[in-house]
């Protein structure tokens, strides 16, 4: 049975397709129409989804939206009308990425919006279902997770009503326990001090993360008196602090809040030190009421297995804590976290659903995108009339010019689900070199220079490095570098000591193990540096014409496409 699940209209847009419980294929939109957080209808998403599989759209069973956009209407009224007359900004341009009236008019036609690009007009069509948001993330993380038993927290900006749930999953069931209702909600407020904070919502957020690191947690007591712990791990607001529900992205955080802090950040200008501290103290409340949260779940569950998943859950620096703060043994987040993967939770709780003997297919990889054939990389090469030559070891020969300083751009079989690269759509360098961080920057990735770069090593050599026994498979976990170790990998380490790592099997990726093998051959160290290949602003490059264009456009030494190589 086939299951095609798919999300747009509001940020990330993506599709994914499951066969029998496994995913076959699924990837965002935006790396095909090269629009970064696209919310547009995920057109080539679903194509590509589609001819991996080898399968006409009349051959789906069911398709899954994200979304419930008939809830959405009878639940997002009740804020609304609350915060009126404020709340009629809500309608004006800006206030939201994609207009709540557009939005919802988009969502309700996302059936016919499918079904009319995909010839699903008369004779055998899939059956449409609209899957509630938060089931979808829950579903997203847990029915592909390695547990037979898990508890469940989703957390994100706002779903149709809610914006966070705590669940329990056993078998194919997935039970919900308590919610927290928008505009209450900690993903939110994140977006929002984010907006203030001069960086964008639903893009920003890391920039925050990492610019904590550098601050003191000063308005502690600010965050204290904004978000309010309740009964049953739920909190609630003081709105009179925060804006977005009256003025949406027009004035994410209220003249309150400002006056206690400082005047909004404007993009781009110099970062004071208050915002910094806004910064840490905003991350600090955000783990607060995170592993408050856990421990309450745990309670109810008792069962030492945690699922992850929605946008909230993309704080990796908080992922990282999880297990010294609350009694989990064994945490599961879905690459995709973020609304890009309730794609894949909308079809897969709808196969548990349909099927009549579901069968669970455990996800150890985010490798779910499009490849590429030796002749398709060749044919790109010769297009764009780049010299290249093909090796007989590219492993081998990538490690080498890593060591001597180069800057690599990495593109290896399929294309990354999620917003990471995890070793086939990579740029890479050398993490032995502090200077490597500025001249990444200098040369290819235009960065805010606070932001740290992340380390690739060896699964088997995380707890040589790192203070943590725990893989981290996804890059959405940021652990503490043995101090022993900074100075070995300094290109890597935050500000604090820590690095976003990702830990890298040989079992799930072969090639890219056997290059930071072969780098450790010459180096003595299992540790790449590996950040994602794009350029600032830009979606993460898909096809070979793509990885030529963003070759040609910055200073990366050297393509190696394949067994091809390229060099500058
Ligand atoms: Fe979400």
């Amino acid at each position: 049975m086939y299951v095609l699940g798919f999300n747009a209209f509001l940020h990330d847009s993506g599709a994914c397709i499951v066969k029998d419980g496994e995913v076959l294929a699924f990837a965002e939109e935006e790396r095909f129409n090269r629009k970064k957080h696209t919310y547009e209808f995920p057109e080539n998403a679903v194509r590509f989804c589609l001819d991996f599989a080898g399968i006409k759209f009349s051959e789906v069973s069911h398709v899954g939206f994200f979304w419930n956009p008939y809830k959405e209407i009878i639940y997002k009224w009740l804020p609304f009308f609350r915060f009126m007359p404020y709340s009629l900004s809500l309608f004006k341009k800006g206030a939201a990425i994609n207009p709540f009236m557009k939005r919802i008019a988009s969502m309700i036609g996302a059936k016919s919006a499918l079904y009319d690009r995909f010839d699903g007009k008369g004779g055998k069509v899939p059956q449409f279902h609209f899957v509630d948001h938060h089931i979808s993330h829950a579903a997203s993380c847990y029915l592909v997770s390695p547990f037979d038993e898990a508890a469940i927290f989703v957390a994100d900006g706002y779903a149709e009503h809610d914006s966070t749930l705590m669940a329990h999953g056993r078998g194919n069931g997935i039970e919900k326990l308590e919610t927290v209702k928008f505009p209450v909600s900690l993903g939110q407020l994140y977006g929002a001090v984010t907006e203030y904070l001069g960086f964008k919502i639903c893009n920003g957020e890391g920039k925050v993360m990492a610019l904590a690191s550098f601050g003191e947690p000063k308005y502690e007591d600010l965050f204290d008196r904004i978000v309010l712990p309740t009964n049953n791990g739920q909190y609630k607001f003081d709105f009179d602090y925060i804006g977005y529900q009256r003025y949406g992205l027009l004035k994410t955080m209220s003249d309150r809040f400002i006056g206690e802090t400082a005047p909004p950040r404007v993009r781009e200008s110099g970062l004071d030190q208050v915002y910094m501290d806004v910064a840490a103290s905003l991350q600090q409340a955000l783990e607060k009421h995170y592993f408050r949260m856990l421990n309450v779940l745990y309670e109810r569950t008792r069962c030492p297995n945690l699922c992850l998943a929605g946008g909230m859950v993309l704080n990796s620096v908080a992922n990282g804590k999880i297990t010294e703060n609350t009694p989990f043994k064994n945490v599961f987040i879905q690459p995709a976290a973020n609304d890009a993967g309730s794609s894949l939770g909308s079809a897969m709780y709808l196969y548990h659903k349909f099927a009549k003997e579901p069968k669970r297919v455990p996800l150890n990889h985010a490798y779910g995108g499009p490849s590429f054939t030796d002749e398709q990389m060749e044919d790109a090469l010769k297009n764009s009339g780049l010299k290249y030559e093909r090796t007989q070891n590219v492993e081998k020969d990538t490690a080498r010019m890593i060591a001597d300083g180069k800057i690599i751009g990495w593109f290896q079989g399929r294309m990354e689900f999620g917003p990471r690269a995890l070793g086939n759509r990579s740029i890479l360098a050398d993490p032995r070199k502090a200077e490597m961080k500025d001249i990444l920057n200098a040369r290819v990735k235009h960065r805010e220079s606070f932001r740290p770069f992340a380390p690739s090593i060896k699964e088997e050599r995380m707890s040589e490095y790192f203070e943590s026994e725990h893989s981290a498979p996804f890059m959405l976990k940021v652990y503490r570098i043995r101090p022993e170790k900074i100075d070995v990998i300094p290109a890597t380490a935050h500000v604090d000591g820590t690095g976003r790592v990702q830990s890298v099997s040989k079992e799930v990726n072969p090639r890219y193990y056997n290059l930071i093998d072969e780098f450790e051959k010459l180096t003595g160290v299992p540790v790449v540096v590996n950040t994602s290949f794009n350029v600032r602003g830009e979606p993460i490059v898909c096809t070979p014409q793509d990885a030529i264009s963003c070759f040609l456009s910055t200073q990366i030494d050297c393509l190696v496409m394949g067994d091809f190589i390229t060099r500058k």
